[in-house]
């Protein structure tokens, strides 16, 4: 059976789906000049579902996605620069948290818009930890301050846990753990952009993050209760870690950052 199924009452021949397929396997080779596969689509396809979701005409299948599952567009317009402006703009790194715990089918639904994160080859490798209870996330706190002891760098960070100031996850509610096999093409990167999914739209949703970077070095050097705890599935490793909940402060400024620092050639 071919990957392509067109609707020949359908299409027009435009050739949208043979310029818009990434590995350029369609053309207007098939019989009448309708869109084809070619043979090597088998094995190249990487099931993006680009040239069903471009068809102005709604002619085209594509053998192992289900059309109802395309949901239409119509948003109309995207969003004005502006109102993309002022998500990008007002995101900020939250390190002090309500104690108050988000409910699991609000995360979810977050989680659910990460899924149009891009990924290398259409991958999607990226799964998701969630701790959702936050005396879990304390202890794992203590798992990476129990590493912080063994060395030199983080005195400070040290000293206030035994103070009762948690400056790893700082006392957040919740905990997001990206994921992904090390045999995926590229784990990293793709965890790092669902991760900037989640947290772009978590603060629409005036839900605050921080991203965990010390918890990410201890698990990084291999930390071994730390890795236990979080007791990922085999051949898995931990791309990207973030602190959630709801901010205990509203921010009422954007700091200012660094010019873009561009070079045009033309
Ligand atoms: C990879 C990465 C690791 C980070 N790790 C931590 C961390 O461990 N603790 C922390 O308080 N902030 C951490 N941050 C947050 C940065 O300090 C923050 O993004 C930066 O100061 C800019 O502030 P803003 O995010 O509010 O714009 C991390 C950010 C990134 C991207």
């Amino acid at each position: 059976m071919s990957l392509i199924t067109i609707d020949r009452n359908k299409c027009k021949k435009d050739g949208i789906c043979v310029a818009e397929c990434p590995f350029s396997l369609i053309a207007l080779t098939g019989e009448e000049g309708f869109p084809e596969i070619r043979p090597a689509a088998a094995r190249l396809c990487i099931q993006c579902g680009h040239c069903v979701a471009v068809c102005p005409h709604d002619a085209l299948t594509l053998a192992g996605m289900d059309r109802n599952d395309f949901q239409p567009l119509g948003y109309g317009s995207p969003p004005t620069l502006k109102k993309v402006g002022q998500l990008l703009t007002s995101r900020r790194s939250i390190r002090t948290y309500e104690q108050q715990t988000i409910p699991r089918a609000h995360i979810e639904q977050i989680l659910d818009l990460c899924r149009w994160a891009p990924s290398a080859k259409n991958e999607q490798p990226v799964h998701w930890l969630v701790f959702e209870n936050p005396e879990k996330v304390r202890e794992l706190a203590g798992l990476v301050v129990d590493y912080l002891r063994t060395g030199t760098a983080y005195p400070g960070i040290v000293a206030a846990w035994d103070q009762g100031k948690d400056m790893v996850l700082r006392s957040a509610p919740h905990l997001l753990v990206a994921h992904a096999h090390e045999k995926s093409l590229k784990p990293e990167i793709d965890c790092t952009l669902a991760l900037n999914y989640f947290e772009l739209a978590a603060t629409s949703c005036d839900i605050g993050t921080c991203w965990a970077g010390i918890l990410m070095s201890a698990v990084a050097a291999g930390h071994q209760p730390l890795l236990d705890a979080l007791s990922l599935p085999e051949g898995h490793l931990l791309y990207g870690a973030m602190i959630f909940g709801y901010p205990r402060f509203p921010y009422f400024k954007i700091p200012p950052r660094k010019e873009a620092r561009v070079i045009w050639r033309s």
